[in-house]
C-alpha cells in the first residue's frame, strides 16, 4: 500500500502560512489542526482562516478537528472545501450522522481516537468512515515523543479494516519521524502526519520524500 505523507502546518510559520503550504507541494495532503482551547489546552485557527488555506493550497487539505461538538462545527469545514475531515470520537454525540453528513458534503470522514481511546466500541462502524486517526500523542501540540503503547491498537485497526474487506485508511499523528515511522507503518498505519519532523528538516521536499520511502519499505 503506498503511503501517504500529510505534513502538518502546526509546525509552520503561522505568519506565513501559505509560503509554507507551497514548501510542501510533493506532499499527498495538507494536515491541518483546528483546536478550540476547550477539547484540547491549545488554540490555533478556525473556519474563516481554514476556508483561505483550502483556497491556496496547492494539495488537498485533510482538516483535523480537536474541538468540541463537532456534531455542530464539523460539516462547515466540509463545506469549505476540506477533502477530509476528521473528527474525536471523544468529542462527537452522534459520530455515525456526522460522518454521514461529512460524506454528503463531499468530504472524506475520519475518526479520531486518543491514545487511551479504545477502538473496539467503533469497529462495527468502520463502514461509515473513510479513516481512522489514531493519534500517537495527546492531542494539542507539536513536537512530543511517539508513544508505542499505542503500536498495538494500530494493528487491530488494521486487522478490522482488512477483515472487512474494506477501504478504511489507518493515520497516525504525533511524534512521527524517521525514528518512529517505520514502527508505525509495521503495525498498519498508511498515512502519516508529521509537523515538526518535516517542517523542521533542513529540505521539506527532501524530509517528505525520506519518510515516504521508508514507510513504503
Ligand atoms: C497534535 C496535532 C498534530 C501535530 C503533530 O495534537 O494533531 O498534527 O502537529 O506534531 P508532531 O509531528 O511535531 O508531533
Ligand atoms: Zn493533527
Amino acid at each position: 500500500m503506498p503511503a501517504l505523507i500529510n505534513p502538518s502546518i502546526l509546525s509552520a510559520d503561522f505568519a506565513n502560512l501559505e509560503r509554507d503550504l507551497h514548501a510542501i507541494s510533493t506532499a499527498d495532503y495538507a494536515h491541518v489542526d483546528v483546536m478550540d482551547n476547550h477539547f484540547v489546552p491549545n488554540l490555533t485557527l478556525g473556519l474563516p482562516v481554514f476556508e483561505r488555506l483550502v483556497q491556496v493550497s496547492p494539495v488537498p487539505v485533510d482538516g483535523h478537528l480537536m474541538i468540541a461538538d463537532p456534531d455542530r462545527w464539523a460539516p462547515a469545514y466540509a463545506e469549505a472545501g476540506a477533502a477530509s475531515v476528521t473528527f474525536h470520537a471523544e468529542a462527537a454525540q452522534a459520530p455515525v450522522r456526522l460522518a454521514r453528513e461529512l460524506r454528503r458534503l463531499g468530504a472524506r470522514a475520519g475518526l479520531a481516537l486518543r491514545p487511551a481511546t479504545p477502538v473496539e466500541p467503533f469497529l462495527d462502524l468502520l463502514g461509515e468512515v473513510d479513516m481512522i486517526l489514531v493519534m500517537t500523542v495527546e492531542p494539542g501540540f507539536g513536537g512530543q515523543s511517539f508513544i508505542d503503547g499505542t503500536l498495538p491498537k494500530i494493528r487491530r485497526v488494521r486487522r478490522a479494516v482488512s477483515e472487512a474487506g474494506l477501504d478504511v485508511h489507518v493515520q497516525v499523528d504525533g511524534g512521527v519521524s524517521r525514528e518512529t515511522i517505520e514502527r508505525a507503518a509495521e503495525a498498519g498505519a498508511n498515512v502519516f502526519v508529521a509537523g515538526s519532523a518535516v517542517y523542521g528538516a533542513e529540505s521539506v521536499p527532501a524530509e517528505i520524500a525520506v519518510l515516504r520511502d521508508m514507510a513504503s519499505a
